[in-house]
């Protein structure tokens, strides 16, 4: 887990007790139907073969990190491909030519922070995007084996992984190649694991700032897309793994005004749309504090 001060350039994912995680293995957990749709279409396995194959990685991918969503199957769920018409424009963006994109003779880019397994990076591969579009930033390296292994497609995908990658990590220089020149940041269930001040430095420093490193276009239009773990109240939420600190879980207004916060930082505009999805089957772990009133909640924002 993150540490708990704005300051920190490092994090530090210690795991869990045993005590914690258990209640995070769902022994009888489903795959769901976006899921079993991406494995059989893309990755050409049969129905029959789905679930033992799914049910042999989780192992691995647990023994990686063992977060809820890979004890409840979630993992596996493409969160982009559900919201509609987003995925469709995303699609259409990132299969543009070349000599159409803005800045002549580049390619437009997706960059996928905390991609994990990158799940969704294959449902823009399986809609047609190249490969050589599609960029994960991941801090383990074993989540991005785990997914070649699940999607059966080491040889195949095309796209590149940055890992280990620590978000946190202000002396890591391994996205600058890319700087100034990706189109869509996609953070899907990533922001919610740090704080408040945390979540405005990584938005400040890993989109708009040209100081420490912008690496979406400096342009109109560019997108940051996501999901997060959200609160209806919006409040900070005591760490299960780190006493101290105290990650942000957003509702609707406090998400919005924190980009308002990054754009007042970086003197830039955004449009905003932060809302509670309730199509995604986002399982609530267990023994998550106020489990009542957690949500997920998906965003886009917009660059003006
Ligand atoms: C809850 S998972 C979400 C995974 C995936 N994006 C999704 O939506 O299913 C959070 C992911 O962020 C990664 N992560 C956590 N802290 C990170 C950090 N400091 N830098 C980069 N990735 C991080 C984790 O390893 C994990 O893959």
């Amino acid at each position: 887990m993150a540490s708990s001060t704005s300051t920190a350039t490092k994090a530090s994912l210690e795991i869990p007790s045993a005590e914690v995680t258990r209640k995070w293995w769902v022994e009888d957990a489903e795959l769901t139907i976006e899921a079993r749709n991406l494995l059989e279409r893309y990755s050409g396995l049969t129905d029959s073969e789905i679930d033992t194959h799914v049910r042999a990685l989780r192992e691995k991918i647990w023994a990686v990190f063992p977060y809820p969503c890979v004890g409840s199957f979630d993992f596996a769920t493409p969160n982009l491909s559900r919201r509609r018409p987003l995925f469709d424009r995303l699609v259409s963006i990132l299969c543009a030519p070349t000599s159409l994109t803005p800045s002549a003779a580049k390619e437009p880019l997706y960059l996928d922070f905390g991609c994990c397994v990158g799940q969704d990076l294959r449902t823009l591969r399986a809609a047609g995007v190249p490969g050589n579009r599609l960029i994960g930033a991941e801090y383990f390296p074993g989540f991005v084996d785990a997914g070649y292994d699940l999607f059966l497609d080491r040889d195949t995908l095309g796209a590149t992984f940055l890992t280990p990658y620590d978000i946190l990590d202000t002396d890591n220089r391994s996205l600058e190649p890319y700087q100034g020149q990706i189109n869509v940041v996609h953070m899907g269930m990533l922001l919610h694991l740090f704080t408040w001040a945390q979540q405005v430095d990584i938005l400040v420093k890993k989109l708009v700032d040209t100081d420490t490193g912008i690496f979406l276009k400096d342009t109109p239009g560019v997108l940051l897309v996501g999901t997060v773990v959200s609160h209806e109240r919006g409040v900070a939420t005591e760490s299960w793994n780190t006493p101290g600190h105290w990650p942000f879980f957003h509702n609707p207004d406090t998400f919005k005004r924190m980009i308002v916060e990054v754009g007042e930082r970086t003197g830039t505009k955004w449009q905003v749309s932060a809302e509670y999805d309730y199509r995604n089957n986002f399982t609530k772990p267990e023994g998550l504090e106020g489990r009542d009133e957690i949500r997920q909640l998906a965003f886009e924002c917009e660059r003006l």
